[in-house]
């Protein structure tokens, strides 16, 4: 029952790096089940979906450890043998157990999964997993309440996505890697971490052209002649997102590395309309904010556009900028529920659909609020830097799920924040 505590404070000075990302790491651990032998993952986080993702894949037949000497080095070893039906707990605690189907699907022609977990934004169908799956000779099983589909052996198929999911678009070129012939995936989702998952499939040995663009091709390869790689996962944008709004609402001069500039560009240009000073130095953004923010409008859109998961963020800034900022949803309808306890501090914001209409307040002030989700929950710390007093925020097991060791980091530039564990009511 661990609480962040946080302080008005600022202004932030130096520099943070944060670690790789969450969304693709989770899938490059999945990636294992394509080859015996050990496979070593570099700059992973320290984040407890890598630990439910370990267990999954342990219960799947994939040992997977921390170096004892390095915690940001995962080695997980495949033993060759590799069970198809996955443990109802472990997947629905993560979305990214979705992404289990198109491995074992093209490894082992069988998949048994419950529905996958993850944030609660609404619904989240999988309609577009399916319908790709099914062109490329997968039977589903009828049933509801799980998945169950096998196919002897999958073919090539040329698919055009009604939009461009990440989920569907890495399961897709997943299916495809030991599937005859040539599958060609349309208005392919172009997100960093799924250019990462094709890069570390390639040096694999998949045959995957059009990595980062939306059409994306991939040639089947004969099972068994994947092999083991060693690979680093690429820098998370969104923790980097994270510090840099955090500089921004609360003032300093601070470099974010470990994230690629190229990686956040919109973003970037956006958060620079708002009026702090940014650039690109080696190695990631530096920021200079004198605290004093304007109104902008946002809207989500696939990469290279501005992610949902900047959203929370972007919502804080506008909460203290001067003027009217209006935010619409393009991805999650129901991706609004931490304006509530936005509210709490004070924010000035009214929703109508999947718009938000945020009206900037000259201060917010603390109070007790509680984190919903993962990206949500880093927003409510952010907006704790700019609150008079103290905000104590709860929930923190979502934060958790995503970010490695924000507390630690906050503090090494500055910022008044701390952990505490209270008694279980
Ligand atoms: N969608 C469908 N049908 C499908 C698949 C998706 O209608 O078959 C819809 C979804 O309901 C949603 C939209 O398409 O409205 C986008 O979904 P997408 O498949 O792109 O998202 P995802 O793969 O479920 C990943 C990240 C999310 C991130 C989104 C969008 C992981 C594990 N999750 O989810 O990350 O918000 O892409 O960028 O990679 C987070 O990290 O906090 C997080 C929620």
């Amino acid at each position: 029952m661990d609480r962040i505590v946080v302080h008005k404070c600022g202004p932030l000075n130096g520099s943070v790096r944060v670690p790789g990302a969450k969304n693709s790491v989770l899938k490059l651990m999945v990636a294992s089940l394509y080859a015996p032998g050990t496979h070593i993952l570099t700059n992973v986080p320290d984040i407890s979906d890598v630990g439910t993702m370990g267990r999954l894949l342990g219960a799947l037949g994939v040992d997977v450890r921390h170096d004892s000497n390095d915690p940001d080095v995962l080695f997980l070893v495949n033993s060759g043998d590799i069970r198809t039906q996955a443990p109802s707990e472990l997947v629905e605690t993560i979305r990214a157990s979705i992404n289990l189907l198109g491995p074992l699907l093209s490894c082992c022609g069988h998949v048994r999964l419950d529905l996958p977990g993850g944030d609660d934004f609404g619904a989240r169908p999988i309609d577009m997993h399916i319908a790709g799956l099914t062109a490329m000779g997968v039977e589903f099983d009828p049933a509801k309440d799980h998945i169950e589909a096998r196919a002897e052996r999958l073919h090539g198929a040329d698919i055009v996505l009604d939009f461009p999911s990440v989920g569907a678009t890495e399961n897709l070129v997943t299916a495809a890697v030991h599937a005859e012939g040539l599958t060609t995936i349309r208005n392919a989702a172009r997100e960093p971490e799924i250019a990462d998952l094709c890069s570390m499939l390639t040096e694999m040995g998949a045959q995957i052209t059009g990595i980062g663009t939306s059409t994306i091709s991939i040639e089947g390869v004969p099972r068994g002649s994947l092999v083991p790689v060693t690979h680093a996962v690429v820098g998370d944008r969104v923790q980097a997102a994270t510090y840099l709004a955090s500089v921004a609402v609360a003032g300093g001069d601070v470099t974010v590395t470990g994230s690629r500039s190229q990686h956040m560009e919109v973003l970037l240009r956006r958060m620079n309309e708002m009026g702090p000073e940014i650039t690109a130095v080696p190695g990631g953004v530096r920021m200079k904010s004198d605290g004093y923010l304007r109104a902008v409008d946002v809207q989500t859109l696939p990469y290279p556009g501005i992610a949902t998961d900047y959203k929370p963020l972007l919502m804080t800034m506008l909460a203290v900028a001067e003027g009217i900022g209006i935010v619409t949803e393009n991805l999650y309808p129901g991706r609004f529920r931490y304006v509530e306890e936005l509210s709490k501090l004070g924010a000035d914001i009214r929703t109508d659909g999947h718009h938000a209409i945020v009206r900037g307040v000259a201060g917010l002030r603390g109070a007790a609020v509680s984190a919903p989700d993962i990206r949500a929950g880093a927003a409510l710390v952010v907006a704790g830097l700019a609150a008079e007093g103290r905000t104590i925020i709860s929930g923190v097991e979502h934060i958790d799920r995503g970010y490695d060791d924000i507390v630690g980091r906050l503090r090494g530039i500055g910022a008044s924040v701390e952990r505490i564990s209270v008694d279980a009511p």
